[in-house]
Parts: C-alpha cells; structure tokens; sequence
C-alpha cells in the first residue's frame, strides 16, 4: 500500500542534539541502536509529535543504523505517530478493563463532541481520538493518556472539562 507523503519542517536543535547525546552516552558506542525507542521519542517531541520518513532518515544517521531499521520500530509501535496529528491526542485504552467500564461510550461521546471519527483530526487541527491497548492503569478504568499523563476514572464530565481545558491551553502535554 502506497503511504501519502507529509512535508515537514526538520528542526534538530542544538537542546535536542544534547538530548539525544546525553540518551546515547548510556550505551556502547557500537549499540547506539538500543537507544532508538528513547531517541525516537525526543525527536517526536520535539517535532509537533509526529515523524516524516526524512526525519526517521535523520535518527537512522545519527545513530548509524539503516532508515529501514527505523521505519521497523516507528510503525510498529502506535505512540510513533506518522503523519500530522491533533494537538490534543486522546488514546483512549480500548482493552477488558476499560472496556467494561464504559470507555467505548466514552469515544464515541468524545467524537460526537468533537465532531470527528476516529482517528480524524478536527478542522481546527486541536484534538484527535485513537484507541489504543491495555495502557497498564486497568485499576484506573476507564482511561486515556493525553501526552505523557493518564487521565482516569473518565466520565463524560471528565470529558468535557478536559476538552475545555486543553482548548484554555491549560494542558501540559509533556513532563519535562
Ligand atoms: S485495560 Fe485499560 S489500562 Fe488496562
């Protein structure tokens, strides 16, 4: 299947450099590899959370591995995202636990709300709503992860507080 191709703006400053040095110092010169999971988060972050093929063809020479060997990792994993998405992710966990607490109602609440399906962006490029698995908060259910937190115990309330504060750009999105 043919993949759109997104243009982005490829920004490695010099605070992402240190960062993504300060990840490599923990491991052997010749294993730089191990580090890409991290590495590819920083990079993410640092670029409006998604990645272009040019900038996965960055983190492949700066940690001297084949581009192929990124694309592996970044499309296996949902939290690589590939292409331009919402501001506001909302990953609802979509396994038993959450599921039996009522999270499929809460997407859909949250679609309707927002006016978009799922794995659509709103027009004002603000929020996304994706299903995810089990996020390791089952005792939480029903949840979501907005960028690095855990929203939990979610009712359609919580909801609609949480949209409203990330519309007030109340939301930190990322612990550091
Ligand atoms: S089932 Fe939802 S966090 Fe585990």
């Amino acid at each position: 299947m043919e993949r759109k191709h997104y243009e982005q703006e490829i920004n490695m400053t010099e605070t992402l450099m240190n960062r993504i040095n300060e990840l490599l110092s923990h491991y052997p010169e010749d294993k730089k590899k191990s580090a890409l999971l991290p590495v590819l988060h920083e990079v993410q972050d640092a670029h409006d959370n998604w990645m272009s093929i040019e900038l996965m063809d960055k983190v492949a020479e700066i940690l001297g591995i084949l581009p192929i060997e990124v694309y592996e990792v970044a499309t296996f994993y949902t939290m690589y995202n590939l292409k331009p998405i919402g501001k506001y992710m909302f990953e609802f966990c979509q396994t038993s636990c959450c599921c039996l607490r009522g999270t499929e109602d809460l997407m859909d609440y949250t679609c309707e709300k927002l006016g978009v399906g799922i794995g659509e962006t709103t027009a004002d490029g603000l929020f996304e709503v994706r299903g995810v698995e089990c996020l390791g908060a089952c005792g939480y259910a029903p949840m979501l992860q907005l960028g690095d937190f855990y929203k939990e115990h979610l009712t359609k309330e919580k909801i609609d507080q949480l949209i409203a504060d990330c519309r007030d750009n109340k939301i930190i999105l990322h612990d550091k």
